[in-house]
């Protein structure tokens, strides 16, 4: 029996309010053959880092798939079903081989496209090899990451080279972060600028720059070939307008710009501080997998740290349940403690979305679109790489001089996010460089 609206709005209704509705699993299931299990694997996705890959072969989980990750002793980086195709011992013991991994049950050796290169028990001429290849998926690295693809051979999609991947004068640091909840209420948290007022600043303590408790205003766009969203998000910090641009690109990558910005002084479009993918490993763990960038023109008050960045380590407080105790986390709460809190799996039904979450609405419905269309038959929308072959992006930061006026600042900051977001938007053909310089030039004759 289900309460009335005035038994819900009562005093003391705790009684009313216990409802046993359940997660939206069209979204949040992502295991073998589920709608949205099947969309993520259109795209390619970190699975891994580097250095993680070794001597022996690493196990891995991703999207509820037990696979092992290994490199062969001549460098090529293979990624396969974990439990070996004769009697399912897991190849995660497998001996790497010159050329592939070799079972240590009973000596079957896997290249790494899957290819049953030897079968040392069987006789002569086995027609084994011939038949049978191993479960495998493609791999690539970059800057100490290792992507996969997990999808159809067929709907193979080109490796998403974004801009932000070779910016002039950065570096590019890898780190992963494990989660122990479902990999929506993680990815959704860039579509909520408004958590780094309170979570970030005014709950406990400023996290980054106090400038982050100052109340925003956010708009949000689909992009045009629906691939993502693009979000501006504008504050007032003293004589400046800090225009902060920003997107999600679906599924799930995120680039924050400059975490430790400090709109002390105008800044036009100097990088991201993050790259970064959520990751589902399962229905009850995601795994951020992700580059910190740096470079001279980010974080001036020289706040970061690379040598705090790596596994389940990143240079800004609240990120990972590993470094920090229960207690640590209950005194400064960050993202993690937000996220994981949620619950395994958050249950949508028992949300009340307001005003500051038209992003996560946003991102939500586009999520839900984009995999009943593939369930429909219609293949996902890919970014699209300019001339050089890169995907430009829209995340970046825009600091402009404008004294306050008696004009109403709310409608200015509004006005400006508009017309910076157009030109960031508008300027994605040109080369960074060429690109800067006409954000710089186009922002300045807007004051
Ligand atoms: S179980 Fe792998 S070779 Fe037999
Ligand atoms: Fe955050």
């Amino acid at each position: 029996m289900s309460a009335t609206p005035e038994q819900r709005a009562s005093p003391y209704n705790g009684y009313h309010r216990v409802s046993e509705a359940g997660e939206d699993p069209e979204l949040t299931h992502t295991g073998p053959r589920t709608p949205c299990g099947e969309y993520f694997r259109r795209f390619w996705m970190p699975v891994a880092m580097s250095e993680q890959v070794g001597r022996h072969a690493v196990a891995v989980r991703v999207l509820g798939e037990e696979l092992v990750l290994f490199r062969d002793l001549s460098g090529r980086l293979g990624l396969l079903h974990k439990h070996c195709s004769h009697r399912r011992a897991s190849l995660e013991y497998g001996i790497i081989a010159e050329r592939g991994i070799r079972c240590c049950y009973h000596g079957w050796l896997f290249d790494v496209d899957g290819t049953i290169l030897e079968v040392p028990g069987e006789p002569e001429g086995s027609p084994i090899p011939r038949r049978l290849r191993h479960g495998a998926y493609p791999v690539r690295e970059h800057a100490g990451l290792v992507f996969a693809y997990l999808g159809p051979p067929e709907a193979e999609p080109a490796f998403p080279m974004l801009d932000t991947f070779s910016l002039p004068g950065d570096e590019l640091v890898p780190y992963a972060i494990d989660y122990p909840c479902n990999w929506l209420q993680v990815a959704e948290n860039p579509m909520d600028p408004f958590h780094s007022v309170f979570l970030h600043t005014r709950v406990t303590r400023a996290h980054f720059n106090p400038a982050w408790g100052t109340m925003p205003v956010v708009e949000w766009h689909p992009l045009e070939d629906r691939t993502g969203i693009f979000l501006t998000n504008v504050r007032r910090w003293q004589e400046f307008i800090w225009v902060r641009t920003a997107e999600v690109m679906l599924p799930a990558i995120a680039q924050p710009p400059d975490i430790y910005q400090n709109p002390d002084r105008e800044k036009f479009f100097p990088g991201v501080g993050i790259t970064k993918w959520t990751v589902p490993v399962d229905d009850t763990h995601c795994r951020i997998v992700a580059w910190r960038h740096f470079n001279p023109e980010l974080d001036l008050d020289g706040k970061g740290d690379r040598t705090r960045v790596g596994l389940n380590r990143v240079d800004f407080v609240g990120q990972t349940g590993v470094e920090r105790s229960y207690e640590e986390g209950l005194a400064l709460p960050g993202d993690y403690e937000a996220q994981v809190s949620q619950g395994a799996i958050t249950r949508h039904a028992e949300e009340q979305l307001a005003t500051t979450d038209k992003g996560v609405a946003l991102y939500r419905r586009m999520l839900r679109r984009a995999i009943r269309d593939l369930e429909a038959g219609r293949e996902p929308p890919q970014p699209r790489p300019g001339p050089n072959g890169e995907i430009p992006t829209l995340a970046g930061d825009v600091i402009l001089r404008v004294p306050v006026s008696n004009r109403d600042d709310r409608s200015l900051q509004r006005r400006m996010g508009q017309e910076i977001g157009h030109i960031v938007h508008d300027t994605m053909g040109l080369p960074r460089p060429a690109r800067r310089a006409a954000i710089e030039e186009r922002a300045r004759a807007l004051t």
